[in-house]
């Protein structure tokens, strides 16, 4: 197999040009085969595999419990399934924080046994020499900045963050430091979207907005949320794009009422 063809048609660079000539960057998670192969086909440019599997995939309330291992996992599916998107790995909770040399031997397993493209981790300043560590050995890295999940327990509320000022210079202090490390996008979770227009224009990466308004490079949304399977999560930014909650429902007690009064399977369904 060439250089070229373990290459997907989206690479880090690629973005860098999006923002550069102003075409907005589609991103959305994935976190199985088959919802990959959609997503991937349909033309989406990145392609997520989020923590947020801790939620939507194994029904946890945080994203903290989710470990490295059961990552691979999903990163694995979802790799086998793409052929056009770049594919970006969140490093989970434990697996980086305080400690350059563990972060760079998890961002090393992500790489190594998913074959995904990049990974991603939550923070600024404080997990810098991280950054730094990691990229050295080659390996790209999108920035999440704002609103991250992993530190619920600290903010205690999944309220909008950086709308007091001092909250909001560092985070602009972040962006920019991120940025000029050569981290090749960076994801901004619930800020004011004035903040997010500002930190876009000031810094070369690519910005990726969840909740953080239009003036973003691109935007990201979690795929059970866009496609209306979660019911009980409606902020403000969502935007849903799908009612598959009720199709789904539906399909199941049809089948449910079909087996219960033996029309399927019918004559023609079986051998
Ligand atoms: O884990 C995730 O899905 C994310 C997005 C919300 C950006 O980090």
């Amino acid at each position: 197999m060439s250089v070229e063809s373990t290459v997907r048609a989206v690479t880090t660079y690629r973005l860098t040009e999006m923002k550069q000539r102003g075409e907005k960057i589609a991103m959305l998670t994935s976190y199985d085969y088959s919802m990959a192969k959609i997503v991937d086909a349909a033309g989406i440019d990145v392609i997520l595999v989020g923590d947020s599997a801790a939620n939507v995939m194994a029904g946890y309330e945080t994203t903290l419990p989710i470990t490295l291992d059961m990552m691979i996992y999903h990163a694995r599916s979802v790799v086998r399934a793409v052929e056009h998107a770049l594919v970006v790995v969140d490093l989970p909770f434990g697996a980086y924080q305080g400690n350059s040399k563990v972060a760079l031997d998890s961002a090393i397993r992500i790489m190594k046994e998913t074959e995904a493209d990049a990974i991603k981790i939550e923070g600024g300043e404080e997990i810098l020499e991280s950054v730094n560590r990691i990229l050295s050995a080659g390996i790209p890295i999108m920035g999440h900045l704002g609103l991250t999940p992993q530190s619920i327990h600290k903010f205690g509320t999944y309220a909008v963050r950086a709308k007091e000022e001092a909250e909001a210079e560092k985070l602009m202090h972040d962006a920019r430091l991120l940025s000029d490390a050569g981290c090749f996008g960076i994801v901004l979770e619930k800020i004011p979207a004035e903040l997010a227009a500002r930190v876009t224009k000031e810094i070369a990466a690519p910005t990726i907005g969840i909740g953080a308004g239009g003036g973003c490079d691109g935007q990201v949304l979690v795929i059970h949320d866009m496609l209306g399977i979660n019911k009980g999560f409606s902020p403000r930014f969502l935007r849903r794009y799908a009612d598959l909650h009720t199709m789904m429902t539906g399909a199941v007690e049809q089948y449910i009422k079909d087996v219960k009064e033996c029309d399927f399977p019918n004559e023609k369904e079986q051998y």
